[in-house]
């Protein structure tokens, strides 16, 4: 993924493609209603710009959405799924939770460090890996678990981590 290029004004403030996507999700919401597709539009952004959101960035999504500034900063800033300084090529989001601290995470959060040298909000010096501590995401009945990317890896094993972590290239 390169990084974001934006552009002139409101109606070329993005790529085309992007603009494209942003507008199917604001065509869900009722006229006058565009900024409820906001967080649509911060993923799509933040797909489009290597993984995280610039300053400029959501700046530019709020004139697009016709919405205050600091309502755009509010929300990337509220959720652990937006970032906004670069990360790796992957992301792993490892829940420490109660379900999954009682059924191992720190062991599977031990080895991780472990193994990539790095700790919570830290990147591997070859740009590969980020790994980020995170709040429970719903897959309790899998514990412990983490999202490798976007995708849920349940009932962990310091062998299925790994496996994984020999997966990224
Ligand atoms: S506590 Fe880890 S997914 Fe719910």
């Amino acid at each position: 993924m390169s990084e974001l290029q934006l552009t002139g004004d409101k109606d070329s403030l993005f790529t085309a493609d992007i603009r494209a996507q942003l507008d199917m999700w604001i065509a869900k919401y009722p006229e006058g209603q565009q900024q409820s597709a906001v967080i649509p539009s911060l993923h799509i952004l933040q797909d489009a710009n290597a993984g995280w959101l610039s300053k400029d960035i959501m700046k530019a999504l709020a004139v697009y959405l016709d919405m205050a500034e600091i309502s755009v900063f509010e929300v990337a800033t509220f959720y652990g799924m937006y970032e906004l300084s670069p990360v790796g090529k992957h992301k792993i989001n490892v829940c420490t939770n109660i379900s999954c601290m009682l059924r191992g995470s720190e062991e599977i959060v031990e080895h991780l460090t472990d193994k990539l040298g790095i700790g919570f909000g830290e990147t591997t010096k070859d740009g590969l890996v980020t790994l980020k501590e995170v709040e429970c995401l719903g897959a309790c009945c899998g514990a412990p678990m983490l999202q490798l990317n976007r995708d849920y890896h349940e009932n962990l094993t310091t062998e299925k981590v790994d496996a994984l972590l020999d997966g990224l290239s």
